[in-house]
């Protein structure tokens, strides 16, 4: 029996939620997207209308489908949490249904239950600021949206997890090691997933048998990343100081992912895997 993915995160395609979609649907499971509101009018269009079918075209030649996006804002888990200026928001107003426990609930209304978990999402709306520089809730919204919201949506998606299943996010070694230029809290909120993703992994597992993993990936120009201002630079120091000595594809984040998703992986939970052509393990620039 073919596997069902729910991926949140994926409102182009130029970022790893697409890739991991792409590489998931190439080894044959069906394909559901979490899609950021604001983001949602574009994305479907842009989908409707073509912008995204030359990579849509899978190894095989066929075309992936997403068999349906559902809005999501990652950061309010049900209707009462949300504050009445996002409600009367003009780009909000239009959908419904896209709190953290609505789509869990819509998604096993459309189809019962699902395999694969994935959380492709951050956001840090000062990630440009220092760390010193970082106000309380600009902190704190970083760490809502890019690590909570990860707790929030296992927690929501866990009752219609399949036994055997399998949960992945996405993190960066900022939240190890120092790097400049990924602030706001953002590598607090990082340092946070992966230390969820231990406690996250002992809890699931021994509650429904499902497996917890982190990709820490390496520098991809994904919308997100253009934000933050240094992507360019961290290609190239990549490129410079890795062990291997090429730009990173999403598509090789992807097919990792679908390597911890399938059965290849059945004793592996609670780990941060670097798929980052080996920066990680470097001591020294060269
Ligand atoms: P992306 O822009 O493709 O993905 C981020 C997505 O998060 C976007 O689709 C955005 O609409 C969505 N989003 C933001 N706030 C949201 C919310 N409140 N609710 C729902 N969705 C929300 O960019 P990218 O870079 O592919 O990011 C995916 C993951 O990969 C993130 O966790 C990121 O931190 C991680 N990552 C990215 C690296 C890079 O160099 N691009 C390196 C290492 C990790």
């Amino acid at each position: 029996k073919g596997k069902r993915a729910f991926i949140a995160g994926v409102a182009d395609d130029n970022g790893y939620g697409w890739a991991i979609a792409k590489s998931l649907a190439a080894a044959g499971a069906e394909i559901l997207v979490g899609t950021w509101v604001p983001a949602l009018n574009i994305f479907e269009s842009s989908l409707r209308r073509g912008k995204f079918d030359e990579s849509r075209v899978l190894p095989d030649g066929s075309m992936m489908e997403i068999t349906k996006v559902y809005p999501l804002d990652a950061v309010f888990d049900n209707l009462d949490e949300v504050p009445e200026d996002i409600k009367t928001n003009k780009r909000y107003a239009g959908s419904t249904k896209w709190t953290v426990q609505e789509v869990a609930e819509s998604v096993k209304e459309d189809f019962g239950s699902i395999d694969i978990l994935v959380h492709s999402l951050a956001n840090g709306p000062e990630v440009t600021k220092p760390l010193l520089e970082t106000s309380r809730n600009g902190y704190l919204a970083a760490i809502s949206a890019s690590s909570y919201s990860y707790v929030s949506l296992l927690k929501h998606f866990l009752p219609i997890l399949n036994t055997g299943g399998s949960s992945i996010s996405l993190t960066y070694i900022a939240s190890e090691r120092i790097i400049p230029g990924y602030g706001g809290g953002m590598s607090s909120a990082k340092a946070a997933l992966e230390s969820d993703t231990r406690v996250l992994a002992f809890e699931a597992g021994r509650k429904r048998r499902i497996r917890v993993n982190t990709i820490s990936a390496g520098p991809l120009r994904s919308r997100a990343a253009k934000a933050i201002g240094f992507i360019d630079m961290m290609i190239d120091y990549s490129l410079a100081n890795a062990p291997l000595q090429k730009e990173l594809s999403a598509e090789e984040v992807g097919n990792a992912a679908a390597f911890l998703a399938s059965p290849l992986a059945s004793a592996i939970t609670g780990t941060v895997l670097y798929v980052d052509n080996g920066l990680n393990a470097m001591g020294v620039g060269v």
